[in-house]
């Protein structure tokens, strides 16, 4: 009897025993695991994307992959393809050459071919795909050396496949992508030790998208930290409050991306954290004078800041107006009562008479910050006939008196 006891209870010690160790490796441990660290940081903080984000702050998440931001570059996949490979569709016809839209075992490829001589043909990979596709598609190739934009874009208004912007109508040497390109449309992204500032990139290690931790920084630290404190007042202080900042440091967030091209880089681009000193990464000779040389790459920081309203005010930049977590295309109430909400004193009413007014009085951006259209991408459309130019948003708040003669506004 003894025997059996002893026998029971040793059964049930290792059955606890082993339950215990059980949940030792599958318990909160095995979450912290989980977390996939995509790349790391310079300062040694990893990036672990969006979807890590959800479980905790799921309405952001939900409102942000409706965004452009996170949609501005992806891998490609046809889903994501915005234009046809139907055939009569596919093509872009250049001087010499024509390249078809494609696919190669199910993945989307650009099939070039020479018209003439021994007819050479080229064919590319489509990986990485840049641009929500509110205006534009461009693509990038992986080759063994390197990163490279693909000849063939695709132009929304028009609907049709188009020659990439700044290529010649001939085919061209494909041209490498640096962080030059990058910077503006993915979170990270860096290059392997043995190739520094090269166009070589593991591309499974690029974080795709403008995504929380490009305004937030990377968060792999407050994830772990969240974690493992639920419910818990512990303090975190491994993310940047960007409510605490000043006025330039927020303007300095976005300025990274939205004045202009900043070529003239000082620093990699990608060490750029929010609460860094924009002019100590790149400088910008055109955010003083930028209504006229408004690009395709829009300069809204080198507008707005040239505004009265910008100027007069001391707290407004572009979180006044932006709420950087949705999509607000086509919201224009919600835009004029951001001006209502400073334009609703007497003296600073619209001095324009209700006559003159007509029935979109309420519609302040209108007339204060017309749509006007690129002068760069209408360069390159040219020879496309009957094709809309790509219209931008002005950020430079003015009165801009000839509109009142365009009947559509005051009709
Ligand atoms: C396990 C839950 C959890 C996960 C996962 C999580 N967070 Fe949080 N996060 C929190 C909590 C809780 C707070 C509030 C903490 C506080 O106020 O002290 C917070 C606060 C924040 C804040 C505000 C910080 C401030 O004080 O201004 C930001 C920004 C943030 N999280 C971004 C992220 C991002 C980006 C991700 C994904 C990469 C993420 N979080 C993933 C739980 C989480
Ligand atoms: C384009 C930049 C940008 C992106 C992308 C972004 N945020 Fe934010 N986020 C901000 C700014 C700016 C604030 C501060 C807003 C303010 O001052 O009111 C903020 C505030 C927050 C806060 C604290 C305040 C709040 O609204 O609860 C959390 C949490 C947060 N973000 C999480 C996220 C998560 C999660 C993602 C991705 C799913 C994300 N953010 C993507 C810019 C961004
Ligand atoms: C890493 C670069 C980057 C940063 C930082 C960034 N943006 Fe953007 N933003 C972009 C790009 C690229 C697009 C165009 C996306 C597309 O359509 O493919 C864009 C688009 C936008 C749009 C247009 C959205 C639409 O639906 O057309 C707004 C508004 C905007 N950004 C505001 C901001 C604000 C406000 C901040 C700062 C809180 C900010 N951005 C920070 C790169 C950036
Ligand atoms: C300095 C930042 C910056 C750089 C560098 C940059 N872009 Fe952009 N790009 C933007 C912004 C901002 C927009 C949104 C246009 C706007 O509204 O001002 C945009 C828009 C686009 C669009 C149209 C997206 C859409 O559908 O709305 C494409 C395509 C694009 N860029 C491709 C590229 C490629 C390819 C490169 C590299 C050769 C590049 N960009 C370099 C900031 C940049
Ligand atoms: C943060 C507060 C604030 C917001 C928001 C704001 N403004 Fe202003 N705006 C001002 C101030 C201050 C002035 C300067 C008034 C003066 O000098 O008498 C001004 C000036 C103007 C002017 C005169 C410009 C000129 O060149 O004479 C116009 C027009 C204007 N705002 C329109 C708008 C519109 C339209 C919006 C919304 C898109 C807007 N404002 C949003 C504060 C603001
Ligand atoms: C006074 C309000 C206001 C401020 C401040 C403001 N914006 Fe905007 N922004 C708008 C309006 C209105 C639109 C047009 C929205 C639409 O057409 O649906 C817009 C559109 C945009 C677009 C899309 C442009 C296009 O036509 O494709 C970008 C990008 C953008 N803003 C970036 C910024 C950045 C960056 C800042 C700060 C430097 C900023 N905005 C500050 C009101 C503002
Ligand atoms: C139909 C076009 C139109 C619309 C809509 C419109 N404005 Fe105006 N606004 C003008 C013109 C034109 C002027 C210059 C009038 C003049 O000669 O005094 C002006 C002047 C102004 C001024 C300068 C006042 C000053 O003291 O110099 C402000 C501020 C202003 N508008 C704000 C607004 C706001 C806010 C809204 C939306 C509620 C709005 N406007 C709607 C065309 C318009």
């Amino acid at each position: 009897m003894k025997k059996k006891a002893l026998y029971i209870i040793g059964l049930l010690l290792i059955g606890f025993i082993g339950i215990k160790l059980f949940q030792y490796f599958t318990g909160p441990s095995e979450k912290y695991s989980d977390l996939k660290v995509i790349a790391h940081h310079f300062n040694g903080n990893g990036y672990v994307g969006s979807s890590t984000c959800m479980e905790c702050h799921a309405n952001i998440y939900d409102s942000h992959v409706l965004t452009a931001h996170f949609n501005t570059s992806a891998f490609t996949t046809l889903d994501n393809l915005k234009g046809s490979l139907k055939e009569g569709e596919n093509t872009v016809n250049l001087m010499d050459s024509e390249i078809k839209l494609t696919t190669i075992d199910g993945k989307p490829f650009q099939h070039a071919k020479i018209k003439y001589g021994d007819n050479s043909v080229f064919d590319w990979s489509m990986d990485i795909t840049i641009g929500s596709g509110l205006k534009g598609q461009s693509y990038l190739t992986d080759q063994p050396d390197g990163l490279f934009q693909l000849q063939a874009s695709y132009y929304v208004p028009g609907d049709m496949w188009i020659n990439s912007p700044n290529y010649t109508d001939r085919l061209s040497p494909l041209r490498p992508v640096n962080d030059k390109c990058l910077k503006c449309h993915v979170t990270f992204a860096q290059n392997p030790k043995e190739y520094p500032d090269s166009n070589r990139y593991d591309i499974s290690k690029i974080v795709l998208g403008v995504d929380c931790e490009k305004c937030h920084g990377p968060a792999e630290k407050h994830v772990a930290f969240q974690r493992n404190n639920t419910g818990a007042n512990g303090i975190d202080s491994s993310l940047v409050k960007l409510t605490s900042l000043s006025r330039q440091q927020r303007l300095d967030l976005c300025a990274s991306c939205h004045s202009g091209l900043r070529n003239n880089q000082i620093q990699n681009p990608f060490k750029f954290l929010p609460g860094d000193t924009l002019s100590n990464f790149s400088k910008n000779y055109q955010s003083l004078r930028p209504s006229k040389t408004l690009d395709v790459h829009g300069n809204q920081y080198g507008l707005l800041i040239s505004s009265k309203c910008f100027t007069a005010s001391d707290q407004m930049d572009c979180i006044t107006c932006h709420d950087p977590h949705k999509n607000q295309r086509n919201e224009p109430e919600y835009f004029n009562s951001k001006c209502l909400s400073c334009h609703k004193q007497d003296d600073m009413h619209c001095t324009l008479p209700s006559t003159k007014m007509g029935k979109n009085g309420s519609n302040c951006i209108q007339c204060h910050m017309p749509v006007i259209s690129s002068k760069n991408m209408q360069v390159q459309l040219k020879k496309l006939k009957n094709t809309t130019p790509i219209g931008i948003r002005t950020h430079n708040i003015a009165i801009y008196p000839e509109l009142l003669e365009n009947e559509k506004l005051i009709e």
